[in-house]
């Protein structure tokens, strides 16, 4: 007896369930009910239209005094040499031993696209660009560049130095100390020659 009331109030609230949900079923081609629709769609001003909310008027906003790009942590800056010296004393080469020879051979080829037109194939100043009148660039195998420090050419590439304009939008940084591996390489195999002409 008791078991048939339940029975039945069992069966009730299946009818009703299966009842609701026939009347709330997904009508496909009609849109589903949005609650609170001003958080989904709201009204966005163009990259570059006038933009009332803003003290300069403008929608494109600069990012806050002091934003870091992510994977781009603030170099010193620098532009003359001096200060280029100094700067080369505050970085670290992050390359270790065991990238060398990946390293050397990505540095090989940003160097045959970037460096070469002006610094030569193995870096003796007597690339194509100088040969046509622009202001040759000092051997990278002579005396002066043997004493730079990686951190220094790499503030080179960075900056610029004189006439040599800055790199930083052409070579990415991991490539600046690669391209650096290459030189390093270049001035070995030079070193060497010297001595076996000995
Ligand atoms: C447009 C021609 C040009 C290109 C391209 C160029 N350089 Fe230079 N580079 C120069 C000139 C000119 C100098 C001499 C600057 C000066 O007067 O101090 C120089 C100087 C240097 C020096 C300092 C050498 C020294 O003994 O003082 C280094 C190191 C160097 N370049 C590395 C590079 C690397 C690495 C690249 C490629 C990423 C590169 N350069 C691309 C023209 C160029």
């Amino acid at each position: 007896m008791h078991i048939r009331w339940i029975n039945l109030l069992l069966l009730t609230l299946l009818v009703l369930l299966v009842g609701t949900i026939f009347i709330v079923r997904r009508n496909y081609p009609t849109r589903n009910v949005e609650l609170l629709p001003g958080m989904v769609s709201y009204v966005a001003y163009n990259a570059q239209s006038v933009n009332p909310n803003f003290a300069d008027g403008k929608t494109l906003q600069r990012p806050v005094a002091g934003t870091v790009v992510r994977g781009f942590p603030p170099l010193p800056s620098a532009d003359t040499t001096a200060v280029a010296m100094s700067v080369g004393e505050k970085l670290t080469n992050p390359l270790n031993v065991n990238d060398s020879i990946a390293a050397v051979e990505r540095g090989a080829t940003v160097f045959a696209n970037i460096c070469k037109p002006c610094h030569g194939a193995r870096g003796a100043g007597d690339g194509i660009i100088p040969q046509k009148g622009y202001p040759p660039p000092p051997s990278l195998l002579a005396e002066n560049a043997l004493k730079l420090r990686d951190e220094q050419i790499f503030n080179i590439i960075t900056n610029g130095q004189r006439n040599m304009p800055s790199f930083a939008t052409q070579v990415v940084r991991q490539d600046r100390w690669r391209v650096i591996r290459y030189i390093r390489s270049l001035q070995q195999q030079s070193l060497q020659k010297n001595i076996a002409a000995q």
